[in-house]
Parts: structure tokens; C-alpha cells; sequence
């Protein structure tokens, strides 16, 4: 089961890969939370990607390719992979076809989730992320049962630094400029499906789930 899951910023691509991995055990990968780590954890590659990432930027090619490339050689991909939030260029694209070559993964699906632009603004402004275990929660749709704590570990909730409407700007115009073409090279190839996501959560879940258990 080789899925990729596409859509800006705030379409639910973290929400939707959170039940993925519950229901069907694909290994997650997501270039977002990978980033975020090696921020945290101040490592070479986290000093070359913060301000991308701070002010809505995609991080340099060669950088992606590489982390995910050493990603998808770990052992649990054997069951197949769920990619969020990559290829989100034409560069990564081409690497990506590359690397699933090499190993005998080939893409069975795109799962491309559609939002309006208002419903995008109104939930990167109201979420919020736990700080240890990565959850994430909205104030209004899905809030903590304690605010500012997660539920999963007790630690705090935060917002994340790009989650502001003048970064969420920055973050459309690059999906518009660089993730659509790779949505194009994925539609002629027949893998792209395309779900109404602005619609409650619970409701585009099970209208993914049913199209992947339709191919596999
Ligand atoms: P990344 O972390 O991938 O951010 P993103 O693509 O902007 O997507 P988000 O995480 O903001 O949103 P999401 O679609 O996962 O939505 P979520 O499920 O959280 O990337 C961050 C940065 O890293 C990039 O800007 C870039 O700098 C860099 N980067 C990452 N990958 C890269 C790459 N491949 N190449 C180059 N640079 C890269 O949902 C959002 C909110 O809405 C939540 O509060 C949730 O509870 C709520 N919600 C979700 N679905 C629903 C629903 N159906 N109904 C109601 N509320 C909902």
C-alpha cells in the first residue's frame, strides 16, 4: 500500500494520514514533522530549513530528497509507505520515481484533498499542536479536552510559528506554483483521486478509507 496524500496547507493531509496509519499500519512520513524534529533537535539540517519553513518557504530540493531517501530505507516501509506533504516539486517528483524504482514501490494512489480558501485560513489560525507527541487538535472542531494540553500526553499545546494568515499566503503560493504541476504529472498517470475536504473530518475519512479499500 504506497500512498501519497496531497493538498495546501491546512486541507487535513495530517489529520487524514493520522487515521491511514491507525487503520491500515502504513508507515507515515511526513517531510513537515521530519523538519520540525531536526529544528527541535538543532541539527545541521534543522539550521538550513528553519527560515524556510518560518516564513512559509518550501526548504531547498536537494535537502528533501536526501532526508527522504535515507527515510524510505528504514524497515518499515517494507509494508509500503504514506507520504505527506512530498513530492511537493517537480525535482522531488522525479527523485521520488527514482527511489520508489530502486526499491519496487511504485505510487498506487494520490489522495489530493480540496479546500476553500477560507476554510483554510479558518483552521491553520485555530490549530494547534502538541509540542512532545506531535497531535493536533483545532479550538473550535476538535479542541483538547483541557485547553492548551494534550490529550495523548499531557504536554502543552502550541501554534505553530508559520501558522499565521501572511504565512499561509506564502504557503498557497508555493502550492500553487510548484505542488500543482506535480499534481498534473500524477493526474496523467491516472493515480490522482480527488476528495471534497472541506467537509467534517469524519465525512472525508470515510470516503478515503473506501477508496483505498477499493484497490487494495
Ligand atoms: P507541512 O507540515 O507539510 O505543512 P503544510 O503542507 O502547510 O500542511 P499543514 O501541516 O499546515 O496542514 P495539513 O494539511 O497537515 O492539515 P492538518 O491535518 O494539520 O510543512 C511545513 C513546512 O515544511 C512547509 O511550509 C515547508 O517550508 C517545509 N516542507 C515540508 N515538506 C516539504 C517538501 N516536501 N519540500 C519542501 N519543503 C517542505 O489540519 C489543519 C487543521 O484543521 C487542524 O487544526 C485540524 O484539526 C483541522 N482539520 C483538519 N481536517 C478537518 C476537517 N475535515 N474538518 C474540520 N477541521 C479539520
Amino acid at each position: 500500500m504506497n500512498i501519497l496524500i496531497m493538498g495546501p496547507a491546512g486541507s487535513g493531509k495530517g489529520t487524514m494520514s493520522k487515521k491511514l496509519h491507525d487503520e491500515f499500519g502504513v508507515a507515515h512520513i511526513s517531510t513537515g514533522d521530519m523538519l520540525r524534529e531536526n529544528v527541535k533537535n538543532n541539527t545541521p539540517l534543522g539550521h538550513q530549513a528553519k527560515d524556510f519553513m518560518e516564513t512559509g518557504r518550501l526548504v531547498p530540493d536537494e535537502l528533501i530528497n536526501e532526508m527522504v531517501k535515507e527515510r524510505l530505507l528504514r524497515a518499515d516501509v517494507e509494508k509500503g509507505y504514506l507520504m505527506d506533504g512530498f513530492p511537493r516539486t517537480l525535482v522531488q517528483a522525479k527523485a521520488f520515481e527514482d527511489i520508489t524504482k530502486e526499491i519496487n514501490k511504485p505510487v498506487d494512489i494520490v489522495v489530493n484533498l480540496k479546500v476553500d480558501v477560507d476554510t483554510l485560513a479558518a483552521r491553520i489560525t485555530g490549530r494547534r499542536v502538541c509540542k512532545n507527541c506531535g497531535a493536533i487538535y483545532h479550538i473550535k472542531n476538535s479542541p483538547s479536552k483541557v485547553e492548551g494540553i494534550c490529550d495523548v500526553c499531557g504536554n502543552a499545546t502550541v501554534q505553530r510559528p508559520d501558522d499565521t494568515l501572511e504565512q499561509l499566503q506564502v504557503r498557497l503560493k508555493e502550492h500553487t506554483t510548484n505542488t500543482e504541476p506535480v499534481l498534473d504529472y500524477y493526474r496523467e498517470k491516472g493515480l490522482v483521486q480527488d476528495f471534497e475536504a472541506s467537509r467534517p473530518a469524519d465525512e472525508v475519512w470515510l470516503e478515503i478509507k473506501q477508496a483505498i479499500e477499493a484497490i487494495f
